[in-house]
């Protein structure tokens, strides 16, 4: 049987790191998009040289025309610029439209059967975007950003509690933005609530408890700012680059995960026609299934602020391209 093929659309920080994971996992073979003349030819051949020492049987291959994509079987988008010091994801809206227009209707010519997964920032317009040019059907087109932001809480969780982030589960839906919704309630640790070791570890004080708890869900929220003001040039790319990869693999190997996943709503949640990060199930399919939790007032409070957010976004993003 063939090898998959897997399209990377964008070649910067988080393009390289997946090409090196695609390969160390052998997800299939890679091409590296870029508009950068020669650089994507050069970041592959430096990963492909070191297939004798890591072990992987895949091709690597540098592209800057679009057809180099032709029958790629998943599109995983970074184009675009990464954010500055400062600077929120939404800033990035009108440069990385333009560059969502022309990558989308590229993968559309040329790769018209693929999984597309958007990390491109802001991602609910970006993928958004990607959807409507393609025209793909939205089971095949998604946005990664609940698994990085639920794998950041996740880990401030573990921290915290001083466990293995292994038994750590906890989720984030709504908008990749200020207004994502860390769902406290249900995180645990192996089935025993996070509520509940925080209480054993605060000696029931529950003062100490909610402000503990409301500290690691700030700092989620503000996770991948705190990285970028690290950083001081650019914006995260190891952590996307492995939570996108996640989702390649749930899909390539079936393995129906249920993942927080950027998805179109119809309906779901009392939302129709916007991208949002929602439970999905993710397998040979794409988005096999939407998964509609019970959610408290609180949280249907808090993830509708967010879907507000969105809207508001995406409106944004159609005014940008209207033309003048
Ligand atoms: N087509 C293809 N690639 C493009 C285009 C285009 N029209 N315009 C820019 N690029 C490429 C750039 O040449 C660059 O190599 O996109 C790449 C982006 O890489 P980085 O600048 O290193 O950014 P990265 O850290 O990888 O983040 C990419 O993901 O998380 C989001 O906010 C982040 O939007 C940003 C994106």
């Amino acid at each position: 049987m063939a090898r998959k093929k897997i399209a990377l659309i964008g070649g910067g920080q988080i393009g390289g790191v997946l090409a090196q994971l695609c390969a160390l996992r052998e997800l299939g073979d890679v091409v590296l998009f870029d508009i950068v003349q020669n650089m994507p030819m050069g970041k592959t051949l430096d990963i492909a040289e070191a297939s004798r020492v890591d072990g992987f049987d895949v091709e690597l291959k540098g592209a800057n025309e679009y057809a180099d994509i032709k029958g790629s079987d998943v599109v995983i988008v970074t184009a675009g610029l990464p954010r500055k010091p400062g600077m929120s994801r939404d800033d990035l809206l009108a440069t990385n439209a333009k560059i969502m227009t022309q990558v989308a209707e590229g993968i559309k010519q040329y790769a018209p059967n693929a999984f597309v997964i958007v990390i491109s920032n802001p991602l609910d317009a970006m993928v958004t975007l990607c959807q409507r040019i393609t025209g793909f059907p939205s089971k095949r087109v998604m946005g990664m950003a609940g698994v990085l932001d639920s794998a950041r809480f996740s880990s401030f969780i573990a921290w915290e509690l001083g466990v293995s982030v292994k038994d750590v589960n906890a989720m984030v839906l709504g908008g990749h933005g200020d207004t994502m919704v860390p769902i406290k309630r249900f995180a645990n640790v192996n089935g025993i609530p996070v509520y509940e070791l925080l209480k054993k570890k605060y000696k029931g004080d529950m003062t100490k408890v909610e402000e503990v708890m409301t500290a690691m869900v700030e700092r989620t929220k503000g996770a991948g700012g705190e990285v970028v003001k690290l950083l001081g040039n650019g914006s995260a790319f190891y952590s996307p680059a492995s939570s996108a990869i996640a989702m390649v693999e749930a899909i390539l190997r079936d393995q129906k995960r249920l993942l927080p996943v950027c998805a179109l709503l119809n309906g779901e949640y009392g939302v129709k026609g916007f991208y949002v990060g929602v439970p999905v199930v993710l397998g040979a399919e794409g988005i096999e299934q939407i998964i509609e939790m019970d959610l408290d007032a609180e949280e249907t409070k808090l993830l509708k602020i967010s879907c507000d957010a969105v809207e508001e976004l995406v409106g944004a993003m159609d005014k940008v391209l209207a033309p003048a």
